[in-house]
């Protein structure tokens, strides 16, 4: 057995920024990637999936600067089985510290037959063809056999042969579709390396789907078949349902070490932190009950629960709410507030601001507790997202006056700041939200669709702040974005403006992509 198979040490490959922004509306914009690439980087992920480099300029542009500034973690750009593909992902990791081309090619019969419409023999001489092509441009290579959870034992064999005789040093078995169960996923891991004669030179790796809900019980299942590389998603995002959420899976070795007997580099102190992160930068809410970072994962409610607590927290929490980076304690902030304490707030919740965004922030906060009693903690993380995911905005809200009520029509006066231009403009419609986006598309018109307008309260109350969500389509492409604000209309301003700056970093993408298939 290899050293990396005997060891108790389990690599975690983040893939937050390539699964994970495959999720439909899940873009990030350049600047949101280095954030989460560094913060990835800082916490200890092993490898950062940090794109698929031939998919556009951008995603290029994005694994590049990765590459160049990550410190520690290895950064990997994915690439189909083509030299093109594969080139560019050589390309793209290139000035890494350490950098990895992560190859994949189909091999279940299904996808032979319906996606790739090539034989077995064809499809093992790409194998051969596309690792050793990689590794002439790197050391570090790995190979993916997608759909392997449905490719027949006996070829999957071959095709993993094939691989490391190339020499792949990474081998993941991904289970693509979300078809497996942790017993079976297991026995796929321990046939697959015993019948593989070079199987020791290189590192197994499990990447799980989770649209039955398996994908961390799979994903734990395969480190007992021999696999000691988990890929995963902050919030577990990802293709369809997601893939592995990264919190769940280091946090179930870390408190189950009597029966999952190995370590992750991960400091699981950031996980609250990277989770509202690459919450704010998706636009995807997490879900209240979500494991482990949910907003529910260390609230107890009923009087059974509390009185248990109080006497001691054992009684019903696993892990302390430390342990992930949740703050206990809770300054109490309001209008008296100083700057001192809302820069130890933000520490306390996990964020670190320049001082420039930091001014801001502390007038924003200063304006939302002139108008509420209480200022929560969610309130202030609300702010601060808001904060991070507008500065790179090509359209930002300056001015928004509305008039709503019985008398109508209901207007809104909105002045945009477009590319540094700000322009103002005046429309009505049926109800002051649909004043407000009338008045947005005179000033950036579009053709885009609005699927999705949704309003709930961060907090409490009648003083509490809205967040709004706005999915928009068009051609195909959609996306989710949100805005929060104490005044709902604004915050509703604010998620549609959001939703069109992020549709356009898809529309040049998209270009990009157009362009590749056109030739
Ligand atoms: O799910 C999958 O098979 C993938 C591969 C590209 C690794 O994401
Ligand atoms: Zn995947």
């Amino acid at each position: 057995m290899s050293q990396a198979h005997n060891t108790d040490k389990v690599l975690i490959f983040d893939t937050t920024l390539r699964d994970g922004e495959q999720s439909p509306g899940a873009t990030m914009t350049f600047q949101e990637k280095l954030e989460v690439a560094d913060l990835l980087d800082e916490m200890g992920v092993d490898i950062i999936e940090a794109g698929f480099p031939i998919a556009s300029e951008g995603d290029f542009a994005a694994v590049s600067e990765i590459a160049r500034r990550v410190k520690r973690a290895t950064v990997a750009g994915l690439a189909r089985a083509g030299f093109k593909d594969i080139d560019r992902a050589g390309e793209a990791v290139r000035h890494a510290h350490n950098g990895r081309i992560h190859t994949f090619v189909a091999t279940s019969p299904i996808h032979l037959k319906y996606q790739l419409q090539k034989s077995e023999a064809e499809v093992l001489e790409l194998v051969t063809a596309s690792v050793t092509r990689a590794r002439n441009l790197i050391a570090d290579v790995e190979w993916s056999a997608m759909d392997a959870t449905r490719t027949p034992i006996e070829f999957l064999t071959r095709c993993v042969d094939a691989a490391i005789r190339a020499g792949a040093t990474t081998i993941n078995l991904p289970d693509t579709v979300g078809y497996t169960t942790p017993d079976e996923y297991c026995a796929l891991f321990q046939a697959i390396r015993e019948n593989v004669a070079g199987s020791d030179k290189a590192v197994f790796s499990a990447h799980c789907h989770d649209d039955l809900g398996m994908a961390a019980a799979n994903s734990l299942a395969a480190l007992r078949g021999g696999a000691r590389q988990i890929e995963c998603t902050i919030n577990g995002i990802g293709e369809r349902a997601g893939n592995a959420a990264l919190e769940e899976v280091v946090m179930a070795i870390r408190t189950r070490g009597d029966v999952l007997p190995y370590i992750t580099g991960v400091d699981p102190t950031f996980l609250t932190r990277a989770a509202k992160l690459v919450s704010a930068v998706t636009s995807f809410p997490v879900q209240y009950n979500k494991a482990i970072i949910g907003r529910n994962a260390f609230a107890h409610e009923s009087g059974i629960h509390q009185d248990g607590m109080l006497k001691n927290a054992s009684t019903y929490e696993i892990m302390t709410p430390a342990s992930v980076g949740v703050s206990k304690t809770s300054l109490v902030m309001g209008k008296h507030s100083g700057s001192h304490a809302f820069k130890e707030k933000l520490k306390e919740l996990g964020y670190e601001l320049g001082e420039n965004a930091l001014v801001d922030a502390f007038k924003r906060f200063k304006d939302l507790a002139d108008r509420k009693k209480v200022v929560y903690d969610e309130d202030i993380a609300a702010l601060v997202d808001n904060e991070i995911v507008s500065a790179n905005d090509r359209i930002k809200l300056v001015a928004l006056i509305v008039v709503a009520g019985t008398m109508g029509p209901q207007s809104a006066t909105l002045t945009l700041d477009i590319d540094g231009v700000h322009q103002t403009r005046q429309s009505t419609g049926n109800g002051p939200v649909d004043a407000i986006f009338n008045a947005i598309g005179a000033l950036v018109p579009h053709e885009a669709n609005l699927d999705l307008y949704q309003v709930h309260a961060v907090t409490e109350g009648t003083d509490a702040q809205a967040e709004v969500s706005v999915g928009l389509s068009r051609a195909g492409k959609s996306v989710i974005a949100r805005g929060a604000d104490p005044d709902t209309l604004v915050a509703s301003a604010r998620a549609y403006l959001a939703a069109l700056n992020k549709l356009m970093v898809r529309d040049e993408r998209g270009a990009k992509l157009d362009q590749m298939a056109a030739g």
